[in-house]
């Protein structure tokens, strides 16, 4: 049994594999070509935080390969009452055949990990947010090609989703140019030898493959909006950054978007934006990862 916490859980291979498939089944799909792979299967999808793309990808994905998905939010579980997670998970996992979590504390996934019989999913934690690289990754091989020896620039906040970037950029060894404010860099548990750290995004994006961004506050940093619209002010991705990268640059954000704020409608919304490519890959990424663990001996 394998879980999927971190990206680098997996080796390059097995993230190639799953996003290989992704691809096929994506085809498969828009070909009407049935798939009940896991046909009696339940995923358990727990929230303690809002969501839309993973909810109904991962809702939408059980249902097209023949499973069935149960919704629990904390409000509604005995969780948010204070059941304690090794409890829960000795509960849940002996019901269903995954579970995904998307957590405030990344920690909550591990402990849970630790007491389930079954493969447990990060569906986005305030350190990393895998399942939403893989829809990258699987991305940009559509849109460009094998990503390994490639420089990407991150714009933004040292947040979950630039985490996730450079343990990718290691993974696939493609180059990170990571653009941040002054105290918003990424942690050094999360720098290596592929990443790069800039204080501002021309030189990050100077003939870069890909430029990616997402917002100036996470989930649970609303509090901190006022201050953080200051500290990133100069850090909105726009057209003339584009225009410093190579011809062929796209541009992902994981979404949800704010127009405005880290990105310029114009980029969001122009010719090089693969945005809506990207969100639906989530459903195939997450069909394969789903696969991929189901089959996993
Ligand atoms: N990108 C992403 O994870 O979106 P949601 O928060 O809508 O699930
Ligand atoms: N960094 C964002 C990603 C949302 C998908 C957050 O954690 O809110």
């Amino acid at each position: 049994m394998k879980h999927f916490i971190n990206l680098n859980d997996f080796n390059s291979n097995q993230l190639n594999k799953i996003i290989d498939n992704a691809i096929v089944l994506k085809k498969q799909h828009k070909a009407n070509i049935l798939n009940t792979e896991l046909q009696h299967k339940t995923l358990a999808m727990i929230f303690d935080k809002s969501s839309t793309r993973t909810r109904v990808s991962f809702e939408a994905g059980m249902t097209q390969l023949g499973g069935h998905s149960i919704f629990l939010s904390n409000n509604d579980t005995q969780l948010g009452r204070g059941e304690v997670i090794s409890d829960s998970a000795k509960v849940i996992s002996s019901m269903v055949d995954f579970v995904m979590l998307r957590v405030s504390n990344h920690r909550d996934i591990e402990e849970f990990a630790k007491n389930s019989r079954v493969p447990v999913i990060n569906a986005l934690s305030d350190e990393s947010h895998p399942c939403q690289l893989l829809a990258d990754l699987m991305t940009f091989k559509e849109s460009v090609g094998d990503i390994s020896g490639k420089t990407i620039c991150y714009v933004g906040d040292g947040n979950n989703m630039a985490n996730t970037y450079a343990q990718a950029a290691q993974i696939f060894d493609f180059k990170l140019n990571i653009a941040s404010p002054n105290g918003y860099e990424i942690t050094d548990k999360f720098k290596n030898d592929n990443t790069k750290l800039f204080n501002n995004i021309i030189d990050a994006c100077q003939n870069v493959d890909l430029i990616v961004t997402d917002v100036w506050s996470s989930m649970g940093q609303e509090g901190e909006q006022n201050k953080r619209e200051t500290a990133f002010k100069d850090f909105q991705v726009q057209t003339k950054h584009l225009d410093a990268a190579k011809n062929e640059v796209i541009f992902m954000h994981c979404l949800p978007a704010h127009r405005g704020e880290e990105v310029d409608a114009e980029v969001i919304d122009g010719g090089r934006s693969v945005v809506f490519a990207e969100a639906e890959n989530r459903l195939h990424a997450q069909k394969s990862l789903l696969l991929f663990l189901n089959d996993y001996k």
